[in-house]
């Protein structure tokens, strides 16, 4: 199936709009081109339908472009459903233009002299880049505690030890639970005052900002027994200061540049790894907008009880409105976690058949619900010691001696995850 790129142009652009679509075409892209049937009054929803869906969006961008309504749309859907931007500049922008703005400048695609072959090339090279790339994947689940923070760790590690995949984590939760689960104590306070923690990169000014256009450099290596050869394993962590933009004291103006800079995070660790796995928190804040607008596929862990299923329904109801647009059960996936758990008296069979059933039969979820699931098992449950800190990964449940039902199940669940996450 060919991929799909969604061209955002005005009608003054029509002539650099051709050349730009038959080069996509000629290299084995299907094009869909912004004009009258997609921008249509009444039905801005199947326009986001349109360029959310699409592999890439590639915009013209001219003073027709700045002054347009559509264009600006066309980029907020792009935004909102964190599909890769190529800005193609074909006249002068004013210094003060929202696309200059909005998007970054320094990686425009200049067609000012018109559309010459290497340009076209350029346009085609970074559309091949930017689909190619890893796969980002959001932990989310409105409900706390079911394990989102423990089955990222151990799922992901499964699918770097067993199936060689090269993992990038974020941790967005001012908790923190995941960079506390790899990381001792000693190392998470040098990195935090060196703000190489996600605080740093979310604050574009004051004493906190970190003064990099590299923000990948900042993950901190969590398989240290490969000495640089090999997948990478790797963290961006979090520290508890990310609360503040959890709250509404941030001014639109740092969460504006705080998610330009989160995406340039997101786009440089996507750029090296198979997957870039966000921990998030377990509610709808700004940074839960973070997680949903970056991510291809969100992964929601539910353990088998009551009111499982309100979790879910509040979640796909959230990512929907920060979309703006109704969501595939494709782009989710749904792991039952915690089953088989022999600690809970009485029901426990039960609670496992209520919960699956529930959310089988349910209309959405149903679909995006996995057949394999995660037992209840003591590695999983216990919080790791100091004196796993030399090499992190050893923390895993993939490291640990005993609870093989557990790896088994864990890798299995991963490459299923990652197959459904797949383009
Ligand atoms: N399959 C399992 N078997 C045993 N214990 C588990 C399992 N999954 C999670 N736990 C335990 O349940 C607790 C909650 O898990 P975790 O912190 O990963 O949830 P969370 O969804 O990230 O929570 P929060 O919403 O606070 O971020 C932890 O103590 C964890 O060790
Ligand atoms: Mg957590």
């Amino acid at each position: 199936m060919a991929t799909t790129a969604y061209l955002a142009f005005e009608p003054d652009d029509a002539e650099a709009a051709r050349s730009v679509a038959a080069e996509l075409e000629s290299h084995g892209w299907a094009v869909i081109r912004s004009g009258p049937e997609h921008r249509v009054q009444d039905k801005l929803g199947s326009l986001v339908q349109a360029v959310g869906g699409a592999a890439i969006v590639v915009v013209l961008a001219s003073t027709a472009a700045q002054e347009s309504a559509w264009i600006r749309r066309e980029v907020a859907a792009a935004l909102n459903n964190g599909r890769s931007i190529i800005v193609v500049r074909t006249a002068d922008l004013p210094a003060d233009s929202w696309i200059n703005q909005t998007l970054d400048a320094a990686s425009f695609i200049d067609l000012r002299r018109g559309a010459r072959s290497e340009v076209l090339a350029q346009i085609v090279d970074r559309a091949r880049t930017a689909a190619g790339r890893g796969r980002v994947i959001a932990m989310l689940n409105i409900k706390g505690g079911v394990g989102k923070t423990v089955l990222a760790a151990n799922l992901f590690a499964a699918a770097h030890l067993a199936d060689k995949r090269a993992i990038s984590f974020i941790d967005l939760d001012p908790q923190h639970n995941l960079t506390q689960y790899f990381l001792s104590p000693g190392e998470r306070n040098r990195i935090r005052d060196r703000n190489h923690t996600l605080y740093g990169i979310l604050n574009a000014r004051g004493d906190h900002a970190l003064a990099s256009n590299d923000f990948g450099a900042i993950a901190v290596p969590l398989n240290r027994a490969r000495r640089g050869k090999g997948p990478n394993f790797e963290l961006v962590a979090g520290d508890e200061r990310l609360f503040e933009f959890t709250l509404d004291t941030r001014a639109d103006r740092d969460k504006a540049e705080a998610f330009t800079r989160f995406r340039a995070l997101v786009s440089a660790l996507r750029a090296r790894s198979d997957a870039v796995i966000i921990d998030s928190n377990p509610c709808a804040t700004f940074l839960t907008r973070l997680a949903i607008t970056t991510s291809d596929h969100i992964v929601a862990p539910v353990r088998p009880e009551k009111y499982s299923l309100t979790g879910l329904n509040m979640l796909e109801h959230v990512v929907r409105e920060v979309r703006g647009r109704p969501l595939r059960p494709e782009e989710f996936s749904v792991l039952l976690n915690g089953v088989n758990d022999r600690t809970r008296s009485g029901e426990t069979g039960d609670a496992d058949t209520l919960t699956r059933a529930e959310i089988n039969n349910a209309p959405f979820f149903g679909a995006a619900l996995l057949p394999d699931e995660v037992p209840y098992s003591a590695v999983l449950r216990s919080t790791p010691t100091d004196r796993f800190a030399a090499n992190p990964i050893n923390v895993t449940a993939m490291m640990r001696v005993g609870g093989r039902p557990a790896k088994e199940a864990l890798a299995r669940a991963a490459a299923a995850i990652l197959r459904r996450a797949a383009p």
